[in-house]
């Protein structure tokens, strides 16, 4: 027993729970994010009594100390297990065997992943620090009180192109991350049952195209409608 908390199958199952528990919070922070396509003082109330509730509510702030632990959990796990399949395979294939869990893939995932987690750091130090530690603009409110104005800490920051650049090159980067990481963890997880693999597959590949999508569509209109 004491053996299979420290083996790689195990190893292997908590990365793949962890990845697919931040795919549903890229679910939920998504559909929190679309609300800046609202546009105008409409669309800054909402999303600033969004971002309070997000910050304040303890169910939120407990799911966000999952998300963060989720977070650190993949990194440590996925890169010690790219490094134990290096060390046991130095050498790598001559050939391909163009299946997904080739050598090609685990190096690029690696590679993805660690540009994903600078993004991360980016993007939090932008917007999660500045919320919980910055000096905040305030928004007030009709009946006299202020909140914090993260709409416009957000929406500015898309004036600047690099910054923008930056956003859509990332959200390249996590299509390919969760293209094969979404795949890969149902596999581990045991649910590629011969009849429903083709499904699985198209439902996995679909998810990894549309999240990055929807997500780079914010930071282009931001840019585009701050011209
Ligand atoms: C591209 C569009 C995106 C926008 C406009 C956006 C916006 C924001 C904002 C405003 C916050 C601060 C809100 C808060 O403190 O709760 C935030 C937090 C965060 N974002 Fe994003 N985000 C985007 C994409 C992403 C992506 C793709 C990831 C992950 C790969 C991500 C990961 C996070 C994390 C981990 C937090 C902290 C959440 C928490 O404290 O619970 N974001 N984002």
């Amino acid at each position: 027993m004491n053996n299979y908390f420290t083996s790689t199958i195990f190893r292997k199952i908590l990365a793949a729970l962890s990845g697919l528990f931040l795919t549903f919070f890229l679910l939920g922070h998504l559909a929190g994010n679309l609300q800046l396509f609202i546009s105008g003082v409409e669309g800054q109330t909402q999303f600033n009594k969004y971002a309070l509730f997000m910050t304040t509510n303890p169910v939120v702030k407990l799911l966000s100390i999952l998300t963060y632990a989720s977070i650190l959990l993949h990194v440590v796990l996925t890169l010690y297990l790219a490094f134990k399949s290096r060390q046991a395979r130095p050498i790598g294939y001559a050939v391909s065997s163009g299946n997904s869990n080739s050598s090609w893939s685990s190096n690029n995932m690696a590679i993805l992943g660690t540009f994903l987690l600078l993004f991360i750091i980016v993007h939090m130090r932008s917007f999660w620090y500045e919320m919980h530690f910055g000096e905040m603009p305030y928004q007030y409110l009709d009946d006299g009180t202020k909140i914090k104005d993260l709409y416009l800490i957000t929406t500015s920051a898309f004036n600047n192109p690099l910054y923008t650049l930056f956003y859509i090159l990332s959200m390249i980067a996590l299509a390919l991350h969760l293209k094969h990481g979404v795949g890969s963890a149902v596999q581990t997880i045991g649910l590629k049952l011969p009849n429903y693999e083709k499904p699985l597959k198209y439902i996995a590949e679909s998810v990894a195209l549309i999240i990055p999508a929807t997500f780079a569509s914010i930071p282009i209109y931001l840019y585009i409608k701050n011209l």
